[in-house]
């Protein structure tokens, strides 16, 4: 299986003891639905719609809220993160959003847009410091790569580790100015401290743990500042709590030749905020398609399982242009409704059985036309559909 199988005994670690025993026998699931704009609501209602099915089936009660985010708080609320849906989140155990953003709204100032003033705001005020973004590309699916087969026989299984509360993203000062002799300056400030670097390497650990003990750091120490304190702090960290790890670095621009040349020589690396922006967004395509892409965003709070409290969102965006036409790809919202069970709510079995039901749907044939590759493509609900006869 493919991103961690949670072991005991790594509670230190934010990403830790996912284990369905610390969960009562008839958990509820409370949870906020933040669909947002395009078609975040689209393949958000078939996300529900399996969720719902596999509830029946454990005998889990499902108890979510929904709430307006992005563009759709704009409109009815006029911001992107109105204050009643960051209360809804703060009641709830697990985040289960969308996507935001879209036309409709870029002619705001930019400081105002569903992105910078929903998503970002929504990750710092839970400290969601971890992003995990599993690459994953089945065997069967080969085709879907722009990468040649032959350099990806047995599909690609990697996991990008994306830092994700600083660096450029937040870095203060971020001003735009008009100098005395006229001319525009901006900034933005990448700024890490050596505290925010040790707990994603935490997170990396048990992620590589989880699987082949192999980690890679990716940076940029032969340039920057906030890079050669990454290097040396994920060196001393390693060294110090998991001499079991197998630890590389390697510079952010070779990371994005090597991934486009061989995916498979990492297994899971971890970065910087923007890095693992740009790197995952390139993980994605040789991955196939964003709309098979889930992600899980983690920080240190604990919900009321004692699990982590956690935002699960698709790594694709709104995708407008195909927005209410009923053939976006649900997988990505489905897949990250599964990591949302196993970190949030513990339940590693049915986070499995969503995504061998997801697998199996789609590598018996059923396909959106995103990795169709001139078969038949089937429409939104008949891939959840697809997906519910796995199941
Ligand atoms: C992502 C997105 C966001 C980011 C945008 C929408 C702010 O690209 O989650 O990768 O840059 O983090
Ligand atoms: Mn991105």
């Amino acid at each position: 299986m493919h991103f961690p199988a949670q072991r005991k005994g790594e509670n230190s670690l934010p990403l830790c003891s996912a284990t369905a025993f610390l969960v009562p026998s008839m958990p509820s699931l409370k949870f906020a639905v933040l669909a947002g704009d395009y078609i975040g609501p689209e393949v958000m209602s078939e996300a529900l719609r399996v969720l719902a099915h596999v509830a029946k089936q454990e005998q889990l009660t499902l108890s979510y809220t929904r709430a307006d985010v992005g563009g759709a708080g704009i409109d009815n609320h006029g911001k992107a993160l109105p204050d009643s849906t960051v209360k809804l989140c703060e009641q709830s155990d697990a985040i289960l959003f969308g996507s935001v953003g879209g036309p409709k709204w870029e002619r705001l100032p930019p400081k105002e847009q569903p992105e910078r003033a929903a998503l970002l705001p929504l990750r710092k005020h839970f400290t969601l410091f971890a992003n995990i973004r599993p690459g994953l590309l089945y065997r069967e699916l080969t085709d879907a790569s722009p990468l040649k087969s032959e350099r990806i026989p047995d599909g690609i299984d990697i996991v990008c580790i994306r830092e994700l509360t600083g660096g450029l993203y937040f870095g203060q000062p971020k001003t735009t100015t008009t100098l005395p002799d006229g001319d525009v300056q901006a900034v933005d400030t990448m700024v890490y401290r050596r505290s925010e670097i040790e707990r994603i390497t935490a997170t990396a650990i048990t992620a590589a743990r989880a699987r082949k003990r192999r980690l890679c750091s990716v940076d940029k120490a032969n340039v920057l500042e906030t890079s050669v304190l990454w290097r040396k702090t994920v060196t001393e960290y390693v060294a110090r709590h998991a001499p079991d790890i197998t630890l590389s670095h390697m510079y952010v621009d070779n990371a994005a030749m090597q991934l486009a040349r061989d995916p498979n020589q990492f297994d899971v690396f971890v970065t910087e905020n923007m890095f693992g922006d740009i790197l995952s967004d390139e993980m994605a395509v040789i991955c196939g398609s964003l709309g098979m892409l889930s992600s899980a965003s983690l920080g240190a709070a604990k919900n009321s399982h004692g699990l982590p409290f956690g935002l699960y969102e698709p790594a694709g965006g709104t995708a407008p242009d195909i927005a209410g036409k009923g053939v976006a790809n649900p997988c990505a919202q489905i897949l990250s409704a599964a990591l949302m069970l196993r970190y949030s709510f513990g339940l590693e079995g049915v986070a499995v059985r969503i995504e061998t039901a997801v697998k199996k749907a789609v590598t018996s044939g059923s396909r959106t036309g995103d990795i169709a590759f001139g078969r038949p493509a089937v429409g939104t609900t008949a891939m959840a559909n697809a997906i519910i006869a796995q199941l």
